[in-house]
């Protein structure tokens, strides 16, 4: 497929920011980040070279999940806003070339939605069958997804005397899409958003959401999946849904769809990401350059989303129980940094000691990856987590604006706030977007300038992956190319200098590689070699100039 005949997928080149309106900025005082205060860094994020902001659930909610347990699928948080701040929001963003998707929290409800408290006052209620019960808990009733806070998945519900099941916290009964009035409400509340003006969803839990308990009749769980691509489509040509899908690759791969693509339109990379987090503890790329081996073929139209960080715990289920200890040993030594057995709680400058070598080393390999870059709020100033918080909302502090009052913030009494910036050398005194704003070698410079060359470079949204051989062990080096042209990126895990000897074999000689970031021009030679020298932690993009290809860069 050409670049240039595609430019209506948006997605397969953006550059998305995930925040949460409740920690974001406070514009009317009450202590909680607001719509209003959103409307105000719209700005700020268009400067950042952010083109798909994701928010996190603003719905009315029993709050005991952050959000995450929705009491009106169709409503507005009042302390954040109404429906018309959320336009305004969406309207101001579109017109700065920023698309805003929601996610979509379907698997469950909380259990003080109006469903639910139905549902449980009496058997024979229509909303009964919304949720899933059973006499006697089924036998798998264990690995629960917050070992620690529950440890069963099946709670006895007293007053009917039948169990419903949850998949997460027990005041998050999970919905039964086996039930087609359940597939419809789901399907209005996707049609109700997109009629409000966004461009798709983050869809939360996905493997749990179309999973059916057994027992339940529904031949093809992902036929369900299908159905709610196709009704979106309908809906919208240009809406995406980007999945929470935390499995193996070869299963990953099924949630894109049969002729991929018929399912989500993305995917986080988790393998990717719990790679990357070996790599950086033993200082040697294998372990993502095996990952990035192993990353299956997708469809054209559809994407992978890299991260470094979420909301979440830094889960690291998916490596060996050694690798996982390794990466404990090396980031999170103390035992309160860690959650559930399998994840970290801290953000990444704290995990590596602050080193700003290292932490932009990151940032170059996760805007250079094949597929799109996904930060989360405060990513960009290198904020640090709250180590007073323990669990995984250590990292879900208030944005971090000035050195004033709360960060910046809000106005509000300290008191007030529903969550504290940390204290120490990542409080808001030393972290901070304006200062940083101000200051044209700091991270935030630093990420816009990879968001803009990101968006130069669309090869590397578009374009094929290949590992390139060479003789620097601490060293990955990568490629990206697309009709538009090649792109080959280096980086360096080891504290110590290397020097790379390449052969780009099917490039002309003659041809240059021109650095993205500095004023360097190589000159490739016989069989397509050159040699390059990076510093400790060093890396380096570089555009393959053939004569007369006039790109910019
Ligand atoms: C997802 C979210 C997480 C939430 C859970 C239950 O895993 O990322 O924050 O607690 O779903 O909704």
């Amino acid at each position: 497929m050409k670049i240039t005949d595609t430019s209506d997928l948006w997605w397969k080149t953006s550059v998305v920011y995930c925040l949460d309106v409740e920690t974001y900025l406070d514009h009317d005082g009450d202590g909680v980040g607001d719509f209003a205060g959103l409307a105000q860094r719209i700005d700020y994020l268009a400067d950042l070279g952010v083109t798909c902001l994701w928010l996190m659930p603003f719905y009315p909610t029993a709050d005991r999940d952050d959000g995450y347990d929705v009491t009106d699928f169709y409503g507005v948080d009042p302390r954040l806003g109404t429906h018309g701040d959320v336009v305004e929001v969406i309207r101001t963003a579109r017109d700065r070339g920023i698309r805003v998707i929601v996610d979509l929290v379907v698997n469950h409800t909380a259990d003080t939605h109006p469903w639910f408290v139905a549902a449980r006052r009496s058997r024979n209620s229509r909303y009964r069958d919304y949720y899933v019960w059973r006499d006697e808990p089924p036998a798998n009733n264990v690995n629960t997804v917050f070992p620690g806070e529950e440890t069963t998945l099946w709670e006895l519900d007293e007053k009917s005397g039948q169990y419903y099941l949850h998949t997460f916290y027990r005041h998050q009964p999970d919905l039964n899409i086996g039930n087609p009035a359940v597939r419809d409400e789901i399907a209005k509340t996707i049609g109700f958003w997109l009629q409000l003006g966004i461009s798709g969803f983050r869809v939360d839990a996905v493997p749990f959401l179309i999973e059916v308990p057994e027992g339940e009749d529904l031949a093809d769980p992902h036929e369900y999946l299908r159905d709610l691509r196709r009704f979106l489509r309908r809906r919208s040509r240009e809406a995406v849904l980007l999945g929470e899908v935390n499995l193996p690759y070869k299963e990953q791969l099924d949630y894109f769809g049969d002729n991929q693509g018929e399912e989500l339109t993305l995917q986080f990379d988790f393998i990717g990401m719990q790679a990357l987090y070996l790599s950086l503890a033993r200082s040697d790329p294998r372990p993502l350059a095996k990952a990035l081996r192993a990353r299956p073929a997708i469809a054209p139209e559809a994407q992978w989303a890299n991260f470094v960080r979420n909301h979440d715990e830094l889960t690291l289920d998916k490596l060996t129980d050694a690798e996982r200890e390794e990466v404990f040993a090396a980031f999170a030594p103390d035992e309160r940094q860690r959650v559930y057995g399998r994840g970290i709680t801290r953000r990444l400058p704290t995990m590596l000691g602050g080193d700003p070598r290292r932490i932009r080393m990151v940032y170059s390999l996760l805007f250079s990856l094949p597929g799109v870059p996904v930060l989360f709020y405060g990513e960009e100033i290198g904020m640090g987590e709250n180590p007073d918080i323990l669990g995984r909302t250590s990292v879900r502090t208030p944005m971090q604006w000035s050195d004033s009052r709360n960060g910046g913030f809000s106005p509000a009494a300290p008191s007030r706030l529903t969550s504290r910036p940390p204290e120490g050398g990542y409080a808001p005194e030393h972290i901070n977007a304006s200062q940083q704003l101000n200051d044209d070698e700091s991270l935030l410079h630093f990420i816009r300038k990879l968001a803009a060359r990101y968006r130069i470079s669309p090869e590397i949204g578009w374009g094929t992956a290949e590992l390139l051989e060479h003789d620097a062990p601490s060293v990955l080096v990568h490629s990206v190319r697309a009709d538009v042209g090649r792109m080959v990126a280096l980086h360096n895990f080891a504290d110590e200098p290397a020097r790379v000897r390449l052969a780009l074999e099917d490039e002309p000689e003659g041809a240059e590689l021109t650095d993205l970031f500095g004023p360097d021009r190589l000159a490739l030679g016989p069989a397509g070699r050159v040699e390059l020298d990076l510093p400790a932690y060093g890396w380096r993009w570089l555009r393959v100039a053939r004569p007369g290809d006039g790109r910019l860069g």
